[in-house]
Order: C-alpha cells, then sequence, then structure tokens
C-alpha cells in the first residue's frame, strides 16, 4: 500500500523498509531517498505516513514517537485514540486508502479529527489528490474500509466471473476480458456522471421485460445482494478487518 500511495503522489519520499532493496526500488520509481532507518525517516519527513501492519503499532511508535512531526495512519482497524496514545502530543492523522491510489483513482476515507486543532487542510488536500477523499467519524471508517479497500479485490472477482462467463459460450479470453474490464470502467464513469445513481443506469440499461432484465433477475436469484452485504459482515467480525 505505500508503494500505491507513493505512486500515487509521485513526488519525492523519504522512506525506510525492513528490505532496504524496496525502499530503493520505490524512490527508483518517484524520487526522494531511501534512508537507513525509521528514525532518520521520522527526523526528515514533515509527515510521517505509518504503512506497517497494524500489529505494530506500539513497537514503532517506542522508536518513532520521539522524532516524529506530523503523523498520518492508514492502519486498519486502529481509531484515533490509539494513535493519539502513540503518539502523544503531535498531530495525528487517520486515513484509510484503497489500492487504485496508485494511479490516483482511488477511494480514500479520513477520519474526522478529535481536536480542532487537529483539521489540517494541506494534509487532507495531500490525500485528496489520490482520487475522492470522504470524511467520516471514526468509528465509521473501519466499516467504510469494508466497503472500499477490500473492494479492489471483489471487483477483480466479479469481472472474473464475467470473464469466465464469457469464455464459456465461446469468446477467446482475452477478447472477453477486455470487454468486461472497459465496461466496468466506463459504467463507474457514467455512475459518476449520473450522481452515483445506479438505479437510473439499471433502468437505462434494462428495458422491461427485455434481456437485461432477465439478466438482473438471474444476478438476484444468485444472492449476489445478499452476498456483499455478507462480505462487509464477514470482514467487520471481530477478528478486524482487513488486517
Ligand atoms: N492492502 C490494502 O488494501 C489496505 C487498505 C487500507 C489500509 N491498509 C493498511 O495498510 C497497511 C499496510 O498494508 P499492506 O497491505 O500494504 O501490507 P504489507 O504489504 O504487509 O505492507 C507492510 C509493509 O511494512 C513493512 N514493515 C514491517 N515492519 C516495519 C517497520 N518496523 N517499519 C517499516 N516498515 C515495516 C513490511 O515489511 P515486511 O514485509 O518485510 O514485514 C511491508 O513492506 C496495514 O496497516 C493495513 O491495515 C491496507
Amino acid at each position: 500500500m505505500s508503494r500505491a500511495l507513493a505512486r500515487g503522489w509521485n513526488r519525492p519520499v523519504f522512506v525506510a523498509d525492513p528490505v532496504s532493496e524496496r525502499a530503493q526500488a520505490l524512490v527508483a520509481e518517484v524520487g526522494g531517498e531511501a534512508l537507513d532507518t525509521n528514525v532518520e525517516v521520522a527526523e526528515q519527513a514533515d509527515l510521517l505516513v505509518l504503512c506497517h501492519k497494524p500489529a505494530q503499532l506500539a513497537d514503532v511508535a517506542l522508536e518513532l514517537a520521539p522524532h516524529a512531526k506530523a503523523v498520518a495512519s492508514i492502519l486498519a482497524a486502529t481509531p484515533l485514540a490509539d494513535l493519539h496514545d502513540a503518539y502523544p502530543d503531535r498531530p495525528v492523522y487517520r486515513f484509510i486508502p484503497s489500492l487504485p491510489v496508485e494511479v490516483r483513482q482511488g477511494a480514500v476515507v479520513q477520519a474526522t479529527p478529535l481536536k480542532e486543532a487537529e483539521i489540517d487542510a494541506q494534509v487532507s488536500e495531500l490525500f485528496a489528490e489520490l482520487g475522492t477523499l470522504v470524511m467520516l467519524s471514526d468509528a465509521l471508517v473501519d466499516v467504510a474500509m469494508g466497503l472500499m479497500s477490500c473492494a479492489p479485490a471483489y471487483v477483480a472477482l466479479v469481472a472474473e466471473a464475467q470473464i469466465d462467463a464469457g469464455v464459456r459460450r465461446g469468446i477467446p479470453a482475452a477478447q472477453s476480458a477486455e470487454l468486461v474490464v472497459q465496461t466496468l470502467a466506463g459504467t463507474a464513469e457514467l455512475l459518476r456522471r449520473r450522481g452515483n445513481d445506479t438505479l437510473a443506469v439499471r433502468r437505462e440499461v434494462a428495458s422491461p421485460g427485455g434481456v437485461t432484465a432477465r439478466g438482473l433477475a438471474a444476478l438476484e436469484r444468485g444472492g449476489l445482494r445478499a452476498a456483499f452485504s455478507e462480505a462487509l459482515d464477514a470482514v467487520l467480525e471481530p477478528a478486524g478487518p482487513c488486517r
């Protein structure tokens, strides 16, 4: 995810990684400097972006809290209160990105800061560069993560299922993939232009009693809607979302 963020921003970064070759490869792409330690990154950076695993929060903060000027976390299931405990007396921001940030088409959620003083337009704008930024209460951020951060995998699965259906009826795999993926991209753009009105787009395509209406009915019988609802419930189970 750190690589996706850096590619999306496409500007020089200070980066440290347990595997130094990975840090160097990233810097070779976007510019900046691969540093030997996290402490050096925290000292040099105006904004420290935490991209490690959620379970590493306390260990990493022990090392970095004295050096960080401001901290932005993308850690799943890590509320603002935990970030404030780990990085006391520092401005702390909580974001959840999604993989398409890499192509600046990501959905990004920001948790509404707990303290008025931590509303920083510059920091929000930095993440808004990566696509669309939506501000939500801290309590809803993990729910949102279950929708948009996990979704690239869901959408890829939906695409795969459609491609396979085409292949089953004789369309070569490459052409089937081209048709399905372009339709996904084009439909996303259409939905945006229609103000995200999914029903309007559905009605435009599905004439009464027509073939699309039959296809939609088959998808409903197959449990598509319930499956997405259950997927979100599964993500939000007590074990925690998308770690
Ligand atoms: N994947 C998503 O779609 C997504 C979406 C939203 C938020 N997130 C959050 O983003 C974070 C990263 O997720 P990911 O999927 O990118 O996981 P990941 O591929 O495992 O990335 C974590 C990276 O942090 C490195 N790392 C481990 N310990 C470190 C340390 N002490 N200092 C600096 N780097 C360290 C890891 O190196 P090693 O591999 O060598 O351990 C690895 O390169 C997680 O907190 C996750 O909850 C992920």
